[in-house]
């Protein structure tokens, strides 16, 4: 879900309604604004996207200076208007937006049908406002701005579960309030206005000093100032003040650059995102790399004696290729685990282990809990991020960022890339200080340069690609199968086409084949195979085979001049040669590509499939 509020000089309406469309990519199943006129607050929502908002507003100016608005990813409560936020409290002079997941709102929500309150939805959000809004008809403080903290404060206090929350009074037309638990909330400073915001890209393009709200904290936002508490002291001992920080310029070039969708924009990204990532971090004369936003010293490096990777979706997909980079050419025990599993399991963790959070957004709830209950069992967790000052990057005690640019499409692709990269960089200096010598330390430095030029060969395929797509647009399963270095690009593909396309694709090692999935194939299922020249190229070969055998076509994506695999598949798709453990970094392309042009011809809204979020801040 996305938050977005202003408070300043300028009429608030469209600078909100510009703030959600930038938001839109973090949910959209519906939509709203409320709008403070120094009497009373407006209200106007909808289900559906933001152009349904802006069509059912048609000409109408709301006035007033002060405003919240939201853009929804349904949790509790189907997507329609009534769930659509903002919510007001019982006497409808409160209203507010919320982003996350109130756990105890069955009980508060009894409470007060007990008092007599009616309640339009079925949001835990609008409990909230309606217990904010109880305390203050409770509060005996005669200074209403007192009063509505003193309320909000204590309302914080009874609720668990996790909240990013904006709102308004009309008791206090100038004052504009936010809190935050487990869910990112961003001040945005501008020249005699102020902007509060779930994500920091929506308020680039107003205000380019930002302050990352940390848990627990509270602000006040008045016409001229701001305030800002926390409200567990106790607990967040590190929030002794705040910081204001410069928004990073990265974030502000986020546009289409003539591009029909921001996937294929990012798609054709890759490059520069995989050379960003490595950019200054590779020495030549030690046959290494350089992570030093991973506050390690060599000595502490080589303590090490096991990784444990944590991600959700595509991030934790790039994990998965991370563990083969490091287990082949840094020799450490690794593993990848689903963030939301880690979380809950109660796995055996030695102190030398390092736990990773892999993260493009550095929002996602699941991951962000994994990473406080890991740092609760004493771990030292490091972050990889796209998003610096993300909840992610804030909580870990270092790691890498990602230097990708802002990725805007729902569906993941130059952030996947990027995570890769820097697992090969993260392999190839932990084996230095380990086993790799320094003429296979070259090598790899080598192989990493050249990487920008063949991604880029790659993407030239884009028209056979697009062919390809439409070619099997009437097949709606797919199977993709890799070994090794290659099985985290098929989970990485497969997840691309369901994403995107809604077609039904699953990714699986190559010889899981003749444990079951075999029964699926016939010759309406088309069979991706990711068989470059490696170390199982026989081993794929013969699995192509035993597809072919039952009459399934067959798709392959192979090293360039390989002739083998076209005697076979029925299409090949060729990438340029490069050493196994960054094969991975090359056979995704053609399937991110494939997704996207099978999405097209589909119909599919591609930057914003159905159901889908950019990053999901709830549990
Ligand atoms: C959501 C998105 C996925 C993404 C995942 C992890 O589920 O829809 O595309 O891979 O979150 O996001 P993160 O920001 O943590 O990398």
């Amino acid at each position: 879900c996305g938050i977005f509020a202003y408070l300043g000089k300028k009429e608030a309406q469209p600078i909100l309604l510009d703030g959600l469309k930038r938001l839109e990519y973090r949910g959209y199943d519906s939509s709203g604004i409320a709008i403070a006129d120094g009497k009373r607050i407006e209200v106007i929502k909808k289900k559906g996207r933001i152009a349904d908002l802006v069509q059912l507003i048609g000409p109408r100016q709301f006035h007033g200076r002060l405003g919240i608005s939201h853009t929804r990813w349904a949790t509790h409560g189907i997507p329609s208007d009534e769930n659509a936020h903002p919510h007001f409290d019982q006497s409808q002079c409160l209203s507010l937006v919320h982003n996350g997941v109130i756990e105890n709102y069955q009980l508060l929500k009894q409470r007060l049908l007990n008092f007599g309150h009616k309640f339009q939805s079925e949001t835990d959000t609008e409990v909230l406002a309606h217990l904010i809004g109880y305390y203050y008809e409770q509060e005996k403080i005669d200074d209403p701005y007192q009063r509505l903290i003193h309320a909000l404060k204590r309302s914080l206090k009874e609720i668990s579960g996790t909240y990013g929350i904006a709102l308004i009074h009309s008791d206090v037309p100038n004052l504009l309030l936010g809190a935050r638990r487990g869910s990112p909330l961003v001040l945005g400073i501008g020249n005699d206005e102020f902007f509060l915001s779930s994500d920091v890209t929506a308020i680039c393009p107003y205000a380019h000093r930002v302050v990352y709200l940390n848990d627990g904290d509270l602000v006040a936002i008045t016409l001229d100032t701001f305030d800002i508490q926390s409200l567990n002291q106790s607990l967040n001992k590190s929030n002794n003040g705040f910081e204001i920080r410069d928004v990073d310029q990265l974030e502000m070039t986020a546009s289409l650059k003539g591009f029909p969708h921001y996937m294929l924009k990012e798609i054709y990204d890759q490059p520069e995102a995989i050379r960003n990532a490595f950019r200054g971090r590779l020495i030549h004369e030690e046959a290494t790399a350089k992570l030093g936003g991973l506050n390690m010293s060599p000595q502490e490096l080589l303590r090490i004696e096991r990784i444990q990777i944590i991600g959700c979706g595509s991030a934790r997909h790039a994990g998965i290729v991370g563990e083969y980079l490091i287990e082949s050419l840094a020799h450490i025990p690794a593993e990848v685990e689903f963030s939301s599993e880690f979380r809950y399991k109660n796995s055996p963790l030695d102190r030398h282990t390092v736990v990773f959070a892999v993260s493009q957004s550095g929002e996602t709830a699941d991951t962000l809990a994994a990473v406080k209950e890991a740092k609760r069992k004493g771990l030292k967790v490091l972050g990889i991020c796209n998003r610096v000052g993300s909840s992610i990057a804030r909580e870990t005690e270092g790691g890498v960022f990602m230097h990708a640019g802002p990725e805007i499409a729902v569906a993941a692709t130059k952030s996947f890339s990027s995570q890769v990269l820097i697992f090969s960089l993260l392999a190839l200096l932990l084996g230095r200080l380990r086993y790799l010598s320094a003429r296979e330390g070259h090598e790899i430095v080598e192989a990493i340069e050249a990487l920008p030029d063949q991604v880029a060969e790659v993407i030239k395929l884009d028209s056979q690609v697009k062919e390809l797509a439409r070619k099997y647009v009437q097949s709606r399963r797919f199977l993709l199968f890799g070994r090794q270095f290659q099985y985290g690009v098929a989970l990485e593909g497969a997840l691309k086409i369901k994403e995107i396309s809604y077609c039904c694709a699953e990714g699986n090692p190559s010889a899981e084949l003749k444990h079951g999935i075999i029964a699926l194939i016939d010759k309406s299922t088309p069979s991706i195979f990711l068989c470059p020249k490696d170390g199982v190229y026989d081993k794929n070969i013969s699995n192509m085979e035993e597809i072919k055998a039952r009459g399934g076509p067959i798709i392959a994506i192979a090293t360039e001049n390989d002739d083998q695999v076209a005697k076979i598949a029925d299409e090949v798709l060729y990438i340029p040669k490069a050493p196994e453990y960054l094969t991975p970094l090359l056979t995704i392309i053609p399937l991110q590509l494939f997704a996207y042009h099978l999405a097209i011809f589909l119909g599919r809204d591609v930057d914003k499939p159905r159901n889908l979020a950019k990053s999901v801040t709830v549990e």
